[in-house]
């Protein structure tokens, strides 16, 4: 019995040690460029990082942010839909997502009339607020990640089967890095904020 009850709490100790503060995560996380082919993602820890997602807020909670995301042989043929230099990027990689909205709902009235001037860029600052998390949580889970925007949107639905209401947004390749790169310059919080009083 007190065996049992130190297993429980050596169990504790180890997911305590073991996590991560978001400031961690934020410093962790790069856009990486290679990756280590050797080093898979499990589907288990993808619909981890979708439920992730799943948690991020959304316009009326209509929840329009779609993932279709490519393991094994749809690897390669996600790959053809990419810009030159992003295949390059994408080099070891072992998931590619697809990430599309489903749109004319999120910033819409019943009637099908935009709500205000953003119509369907509501659709899309959904689905970037969505993929925040799923980034998040793929680096809480040790797991790399590069967001893709340059790729062919019609070839990815051709060869995905995406349905037509849906927007083709960007990719994202997950995998676990050979090097860290340098943090890019960032700008400054004087720069980036302005406060009103
Ligand atoms: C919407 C979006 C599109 C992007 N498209 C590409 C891309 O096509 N190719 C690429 O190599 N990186 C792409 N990136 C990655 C950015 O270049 C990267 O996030 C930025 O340089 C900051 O670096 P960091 O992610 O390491 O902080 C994209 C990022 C975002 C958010």
């Amino acid at each position: 019995m007190q065996k049992n009850v130190s297993l429980q709490l050596n169990h504790f100790y180890t997911i305590i040690n073991n996590m991560k503060t978001l400031d961690e995560l934020l410093a962790w996380r790069r856009s990486i460029r290679k990756f280590d082919a050797a080093k898979g993602v499990s589907r288990e820890e993808i619909e981890q990082m979708v439920a992730a997602a799943i948690e991020a807020p959304s316009w009326k909670n209509c929840q329009t942010t779609r993932y279709h995301v490519a393991m094994g042989g749809a690897v390669d043929r996600v790959k053809a839909c990419l810009a030159p230099q992003n295949v390059t990027a994408t080099e070891g990689v072992s998931v590619l997502v697809v990430v599309t909205f489903k749109h004319n709902i999120v910033g819409f009235e019943r009637t099908g009339e935009p709500t205000n001037e953003l119509g369907n860029a509501w659709g899309t600052y959904d689905a970037g607020l969505s993929n925040a998390l799923f980034l998040l949580k793929a680096a809480e889970l040790g797991i790399d990640t590069i967001v893709l925007g340059l790729r062919d949107a019609e070839a990815l639905r051709r060869t995905l089967d995406i349905p037509e209401e849906q927007t083709v947004v960007s990719v994202i390749g997950l995998g676990h890095r050979v090097e860290t790169p340098e943090r890019p310059k960032r700008k400054t919080v004087d720069v980036v904020a302005t406060f009103h009083e």
